[in-house]
């Protein structure tokens, strides 16, 4: 199986490093299912004071990331792929990142993350090399680095392979008929004066199933009933 290769278009490689050294994210590069590398605008600055960004046309504050040389990031980190990638721009004003992007995401073999700096990028490179703009939600950061170390978490826990059985995604929150995942609880059996729930410990598989998903079922319509919208009744406790 081939890996997923990942290229971040960032001015901060150093940040990006961190998801590559740890973690679940570590290991799938460890066992060479995903492949993350980075690409400096910077190297491909063509002036003597190696300029990345500029002011912007029309006034106003803060600068614009110059158009040449992130298109030659762009192009250098596309050209390392095996196969043609999918240019996404980490951005505020794009679609945001949900479940079933990431699983999106996911199956595509080759991604090239452009990370923004100062007020953003030069419009003419969204317009030019960007295939879709993707956000992690209305709020504003000051770089692209962690929206696109975001993307490549997410990214790699559903990479089949990555997690072994034990941290399966499939239970987690949104997997699972679209719902929140059910609570969790591990040793001792008495906290503080506080037991876990009696089913968790009775040995009924089927009984701790029903459980979880009445739990599951009972977070996601109090914390985000919006998730339950479209979906048909399927288990008894839809209907309560
Ligand atoms: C300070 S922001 C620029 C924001 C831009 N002036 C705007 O208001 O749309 C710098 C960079 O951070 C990244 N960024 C900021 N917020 C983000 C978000 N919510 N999701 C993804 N990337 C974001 C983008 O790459 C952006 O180019």
């Amino acid at each position: 199986m081939s890996a997923t290769t990942i290229s971040v278009v960032t001015l901060f490689p150093e940040l990006v490093a961190a998801v590559t050294r740890s973690g679940v994210t570590g290991r799938a590069i460890d066992r060479k299912l995903l492949a993350v590398s980075c690409t400096n605008p910077r190297d491909f600055a063509t002036d003597r004071h190696n300029s990345v960004d500029d002011r912007p046309f029309g006034g106003g504050p803060g600068m614009v990331m110059m158009a040449a040389p992130l298109e030659s990031a762009i192009d250098s980190a596309s050209a390392a792929h095996a196969g043609k990638p999918v240019v996404v721009y980490m951005s505020p004003q794009g679609e945001q990142l949900t479940h079933s992007l990431v699983m999106e995401l996911a199956r595509l073999p080759d991604l090239v993350l452009v990370a923004g700096r100062y007020e953003g990028i030069d419009e003419r490179v969204v317009q030019r090399k960007v295939d879709r703009e993707i956000s992690l939600g209305d709020y504003v950061l000051s770089g692209g680095e962690l929206a696109a170390m975001v993307v490549i978490d997410a990214v790699a826990r559903q990479i089949p392979g990555v997690l072994g059985h034990e941290e399966s995604a499939v239970a987690d929150s949104f997997a699972t008929d679209g719902m929140l995942d059910h609570p969790h609880y591990t040793r001792p059996a008495v906290y503080d004066g506080v037991a876990v729930p009696d089913v968790l410990r009775s040995g009924d598989h089927q009984a701790i199933a029903e459980w979880r998903q009445g739990q599951a079922l009972q977070r996601t319509r109090q914390r985000r009933p919006d998730l339950l919208a479209d979906r048909p009744a399927r288990h008894k406790e839809d209907k309560g």
